[in-house]
């Protein structure tokens, strides 16, 4: 079997899963975050090398509503606060990719002093959480860098300027919660990606169901167009 390099999951159907499970959104949320430890241990122990979670797209942000958005926040400094030392332990790379104004100044001091350790030498795993995320200003924001160092618009420079410009593209994107569509993730590093679109939502996707995508993924011939 041929693992993947990086798989991107976009973990939707959190609120769903809570409205069904408990009457409750937030607590799909809750069981959403607790869903994601199983699945980075998945990837280290079969050597996928680059792990991409879409947390919370731009448009998340702006539109949600301000209750379920603290809750969120509280969520996410509880959990990369609670799991530092695994990620030590197991030797993650932890980065985050999006933007941080706006946030509460919790959240952007999390997101900053991780990604000012970021490394990715000698590590099991990068992980890369999206967050307050858009790929549309991701993009935008490479053309106007790659302008800044009078580089050429070429797809290398472009790439390389992505917040993911030191990972490869994911040959794998997974969007869990029965929608099909990107949502504004990865659109330039989606160009030749096997998308998997699954019915489950996010607290219920298991590694049994990653392992069936995996497998799925070994039929195919990537041909890159040829
Ligand atoms: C998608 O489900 C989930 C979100 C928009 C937010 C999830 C983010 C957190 C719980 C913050 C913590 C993050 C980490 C990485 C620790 P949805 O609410 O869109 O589900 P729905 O489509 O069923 O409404």
């Amino acid at each position: 079997m041929i693992h993947p390099n990086h798989v991107a999951i976009i973990m939707d159907g959190n609120g769903r899963w809570g409205i069904k499970n408990f009457n409750n959104r937030a607590k799909g949320h809750e069981y959403g975050v607790k869903n994601i430890k199983p699945i980075i241990e998945f990837c280290i122990s079969n050597k996928i090398k680059n792990l991409t979670l879409y947390a919370l797209s731009k448009d998340n942000f702006l539109k949600r509503k301000k209750k379920e958005l603290k809750n969120i926040f509280y969520l996410f400094e509880k959990y990369f606060n609670k799991q530092k030392t695994f990620f030590e332990k197991k030797k993650i790379n932890l980065f985050f990719i999006g933007e941080n104004t706006g946030l509460p100044n919790n959240i952007k001091k999390i997101m900053s002093s991780i990604n000012k350790k970021s490394d990715i030498k000698n590590i099991n795993l990068n992980l890369c959480i999206a967050f307050n995320y858009s790929s549309k200003l991701e993009i935008i924001k490479s053309f106007k860098k790659t302008l800044s160092q009078n580089k050429s618009f070429n797809t290398k420079n472009i790439q390389k300027n992505l917040f993911t410009g030191k990972i490869n593209d994911p040959e794998i994107i997974i969007r869990t919660g029965g929608m099909n569509r990107l949502s504004d993730f990865l659109l330039w590093q989606s160009a030749y990606s096997e998308i998997y679109f699954v019915k489950t939502l996010w607290p219920d996707f298991t590694v049994r169901k990653l392992k069936n995508i995996l497998t799925q993924f070994n039929t195919i011939k990537r041909n890159f167009g040829a």
